[in-house]
Parts: structure tokens; sequence; C-alpha cells
């Protein structure tokens, strides 16, 4: 079943209910100003950081789920009524939301009465704009009112939600004409605040919520609305809220646009000049100045669709699957850019409070991002590295405002150095700019403890090759990528919880997957350094990735496929001879996207091994059997119930690594049916069960030992996004940035036929045409470069052309 469709003409979904089975959101903002919209206009806004800087105030368990947002109440003598539905849930004539990228619009109707909200951040300032555009649809005059309604935050999320002893007197705002300004701290810190305005004078206004939703009252229908009447209160303390009245008459077919502005401003260092405790009002004035009129509103507007489509037109592709198009050059890239700018902090699944910025995370979302705008990559790579410790390791998270690493989650996963080398090989293969390695990076943010980029990534693979256990194996640490295994944690008393945050190394525990991870990186690292001209390193780099090979060869396969672990006491995970748990899928995915066992012919059983005992009809599950129970040596992972997340879910995440490890030995359809599984353009039609949006993806399926097998959770703020960018865009298409220039060799299923692509890479853009007269899965047998024959699939980069004419014939 659907809940809406895809216009990709508009690079829209357009929801058709307000029934979700979940709220489905959309995320508005490129660079500091956020907001998080669900179809039915609950959600949020905060300022570079979802935490600290939180603008509008937003109540995770809810209930109803989702219920603050920035609403609009009509009250037309008969009905109260809201354009997205919420909070009054008043039945519409009409409802539609047209979740675009970078905006959200709303268009319903209620007794002739026709509302049009337009939300959206505009490039480069600090606000976000609801444009209102009602319209009289009757043959008679319409007489009703409109009131708004945000409810602030005083600032720091989690303070606002915990604190109430000095909170509810602290609330302080100020009224200027049809503008409320938000300022609480700005007594003491006289350094930020926000602001409501609308773009007309107001027939009242409330700044209480008290006073404006009427005691014991929810939000459906406040007591102001119900009245017709704000109350012009003045909030001292308690909840401050912004609501404007305006009393509209429109004619016989009359529209009427109203422009409301929600807005951050900071003040400049310089403060000596203000009278204590009023506002400097200079910042809000300069923004809100810019959208007094329809015309400034449509023209930031524009601004905002020109600056996408110029965005999205660097990977662009026309074959004949439109879920292939849809998602390649639509949502998959668009979900990129909110992974990169959100890491795992803002989502409906995450609070905003909880996790920052994450090392790997961040690190991983930056694969699928760094073609769109490398230069915001570049200055990502240096916030990261300069979060990582001396000896190499890092801290697993850091906080977006601060730059700097979360003390209370520390460090220890042994994973994390790597994903550095990740980004970093990403960026450069992408740009070109080597200079990047030159750059002096603070270790562990201070400054005394700095070195160039190319020393962190040094000290990266270094740190691994350093931390091996008794098979000569990575220890895993607290956990590698795999949040949920925590195999050092066996101190831990039997019938306590788990531990994650235990000894950073454990005594003996090692990971397969780290192994792969560096097998895989470790090449990178060594070709990185040939180019630096360090040869030494390269070659002691490449020596210890042969050992590692050997090592995972010797003591990581299994049999059938490679296993997972060797836990504290040296005991396997993910063997056949384990009772549970006999079968994971991310040394499967990793080891071969590595390489390991391709030419030994171990690939191929372990990918095998992978649809036989892991694959479902909504993906790949990340282990087989489910643990039953839990077990004191695995830690967290056993303590989800079977078929949940790191327990026999269906982690989106690590399905395209299976995917593009098929590519990997050209298996082109297989590659391809997994793509599928979890694509959301493939499984729109079944989002009764799947249940999160259909135009992005989720961290989660449930897998097929959970009560609701097929069920999605944690839509938009995961790895998977990149993942999935890579694998279609570059190992399915074919389309590989490589140090020296562009490779091309796609590996697609039989009858995905002749496809074309246009990509900009390192600001030239190649034209580019695969035809596949065999209909084979992969190989090419011809390149034509401008009308000339060449010579392998490898288009060397020359500086200063700025188009190539590229014909690749598979064969
Ligand atoms: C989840 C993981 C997540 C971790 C973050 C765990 O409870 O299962 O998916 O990465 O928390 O701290
Ligand atoms: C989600 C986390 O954000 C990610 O870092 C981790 O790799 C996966 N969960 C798996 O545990």
């Amino acid at each position: 079943m659907k809940f809406g469709y895809f216009d990709d003409q508009a690079k829209e979904y357009v929801i058709t209910t307000p029934d979700t089975p979940l709220p489905w959101i959309n995320y508005l903002g490129t660079q500091d100003f956020f907001s998080l919209i669900s179809n039915t206009c609950g959600g949020y806004s905060f300022y570079k950081d979802a935490k600290l800087l939180r603008i509008t105030r937003y109540r995770y368990n809810n209930i109803p789920v989702d219920s603050n947002g920035k609403y609009y109440y009509i009250h037309d003598g008969e009905d109260i009524w809201n354009p997205g539905t919420m909070p009054s849930k008043t039945p519409v004539d009409s409802y539609e939301c047209h979740h675009g990228i970078g905006y959200s619009r709303f268009l319903s109707s209620k007794n002739g009465l026709k509302a049009d909200l337009l939300a959206f951040v505009p490039v480069n300032t600090s606000c976000e704009i609801n444009k209102l555009t009602l319209t009289n649809t009757t043959d008679k005059p319409k007489t009703f009112s409109l009131f708004s309604y945000v409810e602030f935050c005083l600032w720091n999320a989690v303070d606002d939600s915990t604190n109430f002893q000095r909170n509810l007197s602290i609330g302080e705002v100020e009224i200027e004409g049809s503008t409320i300004y938000h300022k609480t701290e700005y007594r003491e810190r006289r350094k930020h605040y926000s602001f409501f305005s609308v773009n007309c004078p107001v027939d009242g206004y409330d700044t209480s919520r008290d006073a404006f939703l009427g005691h014991n009252n929810g939000n459906a229908f406040p007591d102001a609305v119900k009245k017709n009447k704000a109350g012009n209160s003045v909030a001292s303390g308690w909840y401050p809220i912004a609501s404007h009245q305006i009393n509209l008459t429109l004619s016989a077919g009359e529209s009427r646009d109203l422009v409301f502005v929600l807005g951050y401003s900071e003040n400049p260092q310089d403060q000596k000049f203000i009278a204590p405790n009023v506002i400097r009002k200079d910042g809000a004035h300069k923004i809100l100045e810019q959208f007094q009129t329809t015309q400034q509103v449509d023209a930031a507007f524009a601004e905002l669709n020109a600056y996408w489509s110029k965005l999205l037109s660097r990977y662009h592709v026309e074959s004949k699957d439109e879920n292939v198009n849809r998602m390649a050059n639509i949502w998959n890239q668009y979900q990129c850019m909110v992974t990169f700018n959100m890491s795992r902090s803002a989502s409906y699944y995450e609070s905003g409070t909880g996790r920052g910025m994450g090392f790997r995370d961040s690190c991983q979302d930056l694969l699928g991002f760094v073609h769109l705008i490398p230069e915001r990559a570049r200055e990502r790579i240096l916030d990261i590295a300069a979060t990582q410790f001396e000896d190499g390791s890092a801290y697993h998270q850091y906080q977006p405002l601060t730059k700097k690493g979360n003390l209370d989650i520390g460090s220890g996963f042994n994973d994390d150095p790597l994903w550095l080398i990740a980004a970093v090989s990403a960026y450069l293969k992408e740009t070109g700019d080597f200079s990047i390695l030159n750059e002096i990076v603070d270790f562990d943010n201070q400054k005394e403890k700095a070195a160039p980029l190319y020393e962190h990534l040094r000290r990266s693979f270094e740190y691994t090759s350093t931390h091996l256990g008794p098979h000569k194996l990575p220890l895993i640490g607290r956990a590698d990528w795999n949040d949920c295994l925590n195999l050092n944690c066996f101190s831990t008393e039997p019938g306590e919880p788990f531990q994650t945050t235990g000894p950073s190394e454990g005594p003996v525990a090692e990971s397969v997957f780290i192994a792969g991870m560096f097998v895989k990186y470790g090449k990178e690292f060594a070709q990185i350094s040939r180019h630096m001209g360090d040869n030494e390193t390269a070659a002691k780099a490449e020596q210890e990735v042969d050992a590692m090979y050997q090592a995972v060869l010797d003591a990581g396969w299994d049999g059938e496929w490679f296993l997972r672990a060797y836990d504290a006491q040296s005991q396997k995970i993910g063997s056949k001879e384990c009772k549970e748990g006999q079968i994971f899928i991310e040394p499967q995915g990793f080891c071969v996207m590595a390489g390991i066992g391709v030419k030994e012919g171990l690939a191929e059983k372990a990918l095998d091994s992978v649809k036989e005992h892991l694959d479902t009809k909504y993906g790949i599950m990340i282990l087989q059997p489910a643990y039953t129970q839990y077990y004191l040596n695995l830690g967290e992972i056993s303590s989800y119930p079977p078929g949940y997340k790191e327990n026999a879910g269906i982690f989106c995440h690590n399905n395209p690594w299976v995917s593009i490890a098929e590519t990997v030995i050209g298996r082109g359809n297989r590659a391809f049916e997994i793509y599928k599984k979890t694509c959301p353009s493939y499984i729109e039609n079944i989002s009764e069960i799947h249940c999160t949006e259909p135009y992005v993806y989720s961290q989660m399926v449930a897998g097929a030992d959970a009560v609701f097998h097929g069920q999605a959770k944690n839509s938009w703020l995961t790895g998977t996004a990149a993942w999935t960018f890579c694998n279609l865009s570059q190992a399915i298409l074919g389309v590989q940035p490589s140090y020296d220039g562009l490779c091309i060799n796609p590996c697609i299923p039989e009858g995905f036929g002749d496809f074309k692509l246009t990509r900009t890479f390192r600001d030239a853009v190649y034209h580019i045409e695969v035809k596949n007269p065999d209909n084979v899965q992969k190989g090419v047998k011809k390149v034509n470069v401008d009308g000339k024959e060449h010579e392998g699939c490898l288009i060397p980069f020359e500086e200063g052309k700025k188009e190539y004419h590229v014909t690749v014939y598979m064969g």
C-alpha cells in the first residue's frame, strides 16, 4: 500500500494522507540553520547544534507522538483547523504534503478556504520561512482569523527538559511590532536570540503558553483561538511561545500571502554599547528585511531550488529503470547531504541531545557526500581528525558546535581510526587535492599536539597494526563497526546490565571485520604514501597488509564463510561451531570488498553463504541464528530481542557492502537483487509494512525472527545512505573516482540495458554512455574518449580539460 507518490519532475514525494504509518519527515536547511518537519507540520529548529542551540521545543515520547511543531490555526467561525491537520486533527476537505529537496509544502482546504504553506530555509540565511497563501475559493467574502504558534526551547535541549527548577523562572521575551523575540539567557550571555515575525501588522499576540492555550489545555484547540482573541501576554518565566493573531477578510476568489520568519541571530563580539538585557535587534532586522515581500521570498525559494539542481546535477544517470534514476539523481544524494549535515544527531529517532557527530559515522557519511561539495568535506575531515588522539585512536563522537570530543563516550572503538583513511582517500580521489595531507591538524583539539594530516593517517594505520591479538587479528576494543558486539565485557557480573564502557583494549578479543578494513584501507594508505613520495612507509604498509591478509586466511576463515571475531577467551564468534550467531554479514562484505579470498575462491563461497543463511525478501540480516538469550561474553548485541537491530535485524548499512562485494566478483544480477530489496523507491508499495518514509533509507528493518518482519525504524540518519550511493554510483553503475582519474567499470544485472551518465569530477564534466550489446554483467571490451579509442577503464584526469565524452562498451 502507498500513502503518496513520487513526482520526479518536481523532485518531490507527495503524501496524500496525514495518516502515514509513522511521521514522515523532511529536513530544511543546508548549512547552519536546520529544521525537521513532518507531514503534519511537527518538528523543530536548531542552529548548528541540536543539543546546544535548540530554537524550538519538541517533546520526544509525546502523546500523540508528533504533536509539537510550527502550527497555524484557522478559525473561520465554524471550525478550527490546521493546514497540516495537526494539532487539531480537524478533518480537512483536501490534504497534500509535498516533501521536496530542502522544502516542504502543505496544500489543504476547508470550508472554501485553501491554504498553501511553503516551508524552507533559504541558502546562507539563519532563518526558516513559512509562506502561507490563503485563498477564498467561494463566491462570497470570507472572514476568519489566523493564529501562528511556535514554542521556544530554552537553548540547551537537555537542560530544557530536565532543569525545571531554574528554567521555569528564566524565560524572557521582547515584542516589537509583529516580531516576537525570544531572549532567555540573554541577560548573562548577550550572545544570541531567536525571533518569530510576520510581514504584516497583527491583531494580537501571545508569548505565554499558558495564556495562549489556557489552563490545563493541550495545543489542539488553544483558548485564544477558540475565543478568537489573543491575550497580548508577555511571558515571564514558565513557557515562552510566539503566536500572532491576524484577522482577515478575503473577497470571492481573493488570495493573500503571509510571510512568517523564524530566525536566529548572534551578536558581534563587541557588546559595549547595548543596554543591559535589551536585545540588540540589528541582526534580526537584517534578516527580516530580506523577506518582507512575496517577491523576495519567491526569489529566495528559486535560489534554493537552483542551488539543489546544480548540486544534484553532479551525478545524473538516465537508465531505463526509473527507481534507479530517481534514487541516484534525487533522493539518495539528498539523504547523503542530510546525513553529512546531521551525522547521527537529530531525527525523529535521534533526539538531538544524545549523539552528535560520530567519528566513524561522519567519515562514512562523507563517502556519499564528497562529490557534492568537496570543500565542505575537506573542512569536515580536518574537524574529525582534530579529535584523534596522538596514539591514533579517537573520540567516538564530538559535539558539532564546539567540535570537541565527547568525554562521556570517550574512545576505544577500534575501527574508528581506519575510517579516517577511508574518508581521506575518498576525498583525495574525488578532488586530487593532496595538499590536504600537509594541513597541520591538532590531536585531541590541542594546538601543541598538532601534526600534518598525513601523520594522522599514519597513526590510524599504526594503531591497528600495533594492536593485534593472539591470532594476529586486530583487537576489537569496546566494539568495532558493530557497536553492540562487546566482547570484552565478560567481567560484568551475571544479572547486571552489559557495559559498553569497558576497557578500551580488551585482553584478547579480536575482530575479523577490522582485519578486512585494514586490508582495504591499508592498501589505500600505501597508495597515498606513494603519492607523497614516502616509499618506505608505503612498502612497510604493504607488508603489513599482506600479513593481515594471511592472518584472515589462517584464522578468520570458517570453512564456508569468514568468522566474525574471537571473544576475550579466544572463542570463535560467527562460526558454524557456535550455537547461535553462526554467521555475520559484516566480514563477508568487507573482506570481499578488500579483495580477501577472491583469488582463493573463498569470496564466492562467503557470498553464497550470505545468500543461503542471511537473506530475506526484505534484505540481508546481520546474523543468524539470532541470539535467544543474553550472553555475558557478547554484550549488547544479545540484549535485543531476536530480529531487531544488531541481533539479526536487517541492518541496511551493510547490505550495500555485500552488494559491492558481489560486484567485485562480477555478479551483477545478485548485486542488483540486493540493492533492490532495501531500496526505498522499490519498496514504496509495501509502505504499510515498511512504515518509514519511502524516499529515504532507514537504519534497520526487522529481521525474520521479529514479530514485525519487514518493519523499518530509525529513518534518515544512517550510513546506509552513503554506502548505497557508493554502491549504486560506483560499483553498479561503475563510475569510480580514483587518484589519477575516473574509472568506468559497471557491474549491472542482465537486461539493465544501455545508460547515460553525467558526472562532474574535479570541475570537468564527463558525458558517459555505457553500451552493453552482449548483455553481460561485468567487463569492458572497448572505451572511447572524445572519439578516440582508449586503453583500459581509467580515464586520466587532465588539468584544464573541462569536458570528456566517453563511450564504454561492455562485453
Ligand atoms: C544501538 C546501535 C548504536 C549505538 C549507539 C546501540 O544501542 O543498537 O545501533 O550504534 O547504540 O550508541
Ligand atoms: C549505528 C551507529 O551510528 C553506527 O556507528 C554503528 O556502526 C551501527 N549502529 C552498528 O552498530
